[in-house]
């Protein structure tokens, strides 16, 4: 029996979840979301080669650091010019993209570069071209190109025609073909290309990526990190202040946690634009002086990361009467961003030095004498101060993460409030399988019951490139043209969609093998049942302390497979979505049928 005491909810739903965490993993930013199509557009992925950059038309290719654009772009890609260069024989260099340059019909794309010659020369060409060269699929031309870099790069704008094929398998070219240039010395940095965004903001994120999002109306969004926050050393850390300001004057730094390049085009500043987007919050996570092999800063040597901390805290934050905030607003976003709460470094239990007490602490004096609205998480238990919430991670096999979901019920409700930062079920490459999205959905269904508790909850990773996927299991997956989302996508979809406002005791405990939640908001009533169990259930429902009745009439809306293994991907999107539809039979008591791995929400309406 499922027993619902529909007239005395247990506490309010927790009105920040659900939320979204990202960090640069997978591909996820750099490749991902991040609409950039150039890969290493700022030569500096490597020293010694000029990754992802090749030859066209006999020219010899090198980095030069004796060419640099700025302090920031400190080489160029050097680019010696055959003697044959002209009459028809065009010369220059290509970019593969990240696995390819996409094209679409009818679509605008945006080429921003640097470009110096070492004479004066006429047209250079950018264009976007089948692999092979055979096919121009759009072009554009800067009429001349003289012996210095100019202060801000040439913008052109391409659109494919009607006739462009649907590919991801396209390159970038540069080229020319003017006589002059034979046996000439071509310089490039900072070559971009980007595809229509979303909101259409320069320097902005995938469209469909965005979408996705958008629909998980999600309260907040917890970033840089993660292990991208700390990196594998000090130096490779999210290092905020090289991360905003003009593209072309980032550095960029090695994303050594995940093992790519990150131009930190995504920074600081698009982060809580993104967040803005999505008409959620930003989590900021700072970094509090420990790197992920094991570099740990304490005493005076961390006062200048706590002095970046708060000039972060006043970049999202200041007035633009405050240092922070004028540079902010020079950025271009004049307004101040929200932000209520910070989170002091990322998994400190790693820290076997034991220094985050002592880290902790310095920090939350610091940014509370400043700030003392903010809330602080902290990422592991401390004893000198008491955060306001604690970060706990999960990453769960499918079974451990269904049985956990009464991890929370026996909680002492005294004890400091939880921010389930990062958590999963396990199972599926690149993207959960219904098995794991069971998982996902009983543990869900536990932090919603327990959301006086949990305040807080988003699940990593979010994001997979599916041809870097080094991270096994995450909520959703693409290639450079399309995406799709996991089950699980759709099961925290359904929970978190179809929520009331308040939760309502229910004996969920008398049904093993089934994870429930119930919740109201006035007159409707929100069920949801999670069975990974193979077999159909006829549930019998209870509806108690009703002051009048229950239509009949209800939503159903389910989410199931053929097979616990069954998922969807690239080519085959849809093969589990959750599906609508009208029941009737509702009434203070019923049954509900329940199908075998499955996730269902009843949507009932009182009388
Ligand atoms: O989500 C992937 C990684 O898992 C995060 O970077 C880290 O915080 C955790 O260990």
């Amino acid at each position: 029996l499922l027993s619902v005491d529909v007239g005395n909810p247990a506490h309010a739903v927790s009105p920040i979840l659900p939320g979204l965490m990202f960090e640069d993993i997978n591909h996820s930013g750099e490749g991902g979301i991040y609409a950039e199509l150039v890969q290493n557009r700022s030569m500096m992925a490597d020293d010694t080669a000029p990754l992802h950059w090749s030859a066209v038309g006999g020219t010899t290719l090198s980095l030069d650091t004796g060419t640099p654009l700025n302090a920031a772009l400190d080489r160029s890609l050097k680019v010696v010019l055959p003697s044959g260069t002209g009459a028809g024989n065009r010369a220059g260099v290509a970019n593969d993209g990240f696995w390819g340059i996409p094209v679409r019909p009818r679509t605008t794309y945006t080429a921003r570069l640097f470009a110096k010659v070492s004479r004066r020369i006429g047209p250079l060409t950018v264009a976007i071209e089948s692999a092979d060269g055979a096919t121009v699929h759009a072009s554009a031309q800067v009429p001349h190109i003289g012996t210095a870099f100019r202060d801000r790069p040439f913008e052109l704008t391409l659109r494919t025609g009607p006739g462009a094929p649907v590919t991801g398998d396209a390159r970038l070219t540069v080229t020319t073909a003017d006589p002059a240039a034979a046996g000439e010395t071509l310089w490039l940095q900072h070559v971009s290309l980007f595809p229509p965004t979303h909101r259409n903001r320069p320097n902005g994120l995938r469209i469909d990526l965005m979408e996705k999002l958008v629909a998980l109306k999600p309260k907040f969004l917890r970033f840089p990190g993660g292990n991208f926050l700390e990196g594998n050393t000090i130096a490779t850390r999210f290092d905020w202040k090289t991360t905003i300001g003009p593209v072309w004057e980032r550095p960029g730094h090695m994303d050594d946690a995940w093992g790519y390049w990150s131009t930190d085009g995504l920074g600081l500043l698009e982060y809580l634009q993104w967040a803005e987007d999505l008409h959620a919050q930003p989590v900021l996570a700072v970094y509090a002086g420990y790197s992920l092999h094991g570099a740990h800063v304490t005493g005076d040597a961390l006062k200048p990361y706590i002095q970046d901390a708060l000039d972060e805290i006043e970049y999202v934050t200041g007035p633009v009467t405050s240092e922070w905030g004028a540079r902010r607003a020079a950025d271009g976003h004049p307004r101040p961003f929200p932000l209520e709460f910070v989170e002091i470094g990322n998994e400190d239990w790693f820290d076997a030095s034991g220094s985050y007490d002592e880290r902790f602490a310095a920090f939350h004096d610091a940014i509370k004498a400043k700030y003392p609205q903010l809330k602080l998480i902290a990422t592991t238990t401390v004893r000198s101060r008491t955060p306001d919430l604690i970060d706990e991670h999960y990453y769960l096999a499918p079974s451990a993460a269904q049985a956990s979901t009464h991890k929370y019920d026996n909680r002492d409700r005294s004890s400091t409030k939880v921010f389930v930062g990062e958590w999963a079920a396990q199972e599926g490459r690149p993207t959960p399988d219904l098995n794991a999205a069971l998982g996902d959905a009983a543990w869900l269904a536990g932090l919603i019951r327990n959301s006086d508790q949990v305040l807080m909850e988003c699940y990593a990773p979010l994001f997979s490139h599916v041809k870097n996927n080094v991270w096994a299991t995450n909520l959703i997956a693409y290639d450079n043209l399309d995406s799709y989302v996991s089950p699980s996508y759709w099961a925290q979809q359904m929970l978190t969609s179809r929520l009331g406002r308040t939760v309502l005791p229910a004996t969920a405990r008398a049904l093993p093998g089934l994870a429930t939640v119930a919740t109201r908001s006035g007159d409707r009533l929100y069920l949801a049942v999670v069975n990974s169990g193979t077999e159909k259930l006829n549930v019998p429902v209870e509806l108690r302390g009703l002051v009048k009745g229950v239509r009949s009439r209800a939503t159903a809306t389910v989410l199931t497979g053929a097979s616990r293994t069954a998922t969807n991907t690239l080519t085959a999107p849809d093969t589990l979505v959750p599906r609508t539809s009208t029941v009737t039979g509702a009434a203070p008591a019923f049954t509900s049928v329940v199908p075998p791995l499955s996730v269902t929400v009843l949507e009932l309406r009182l009388t």
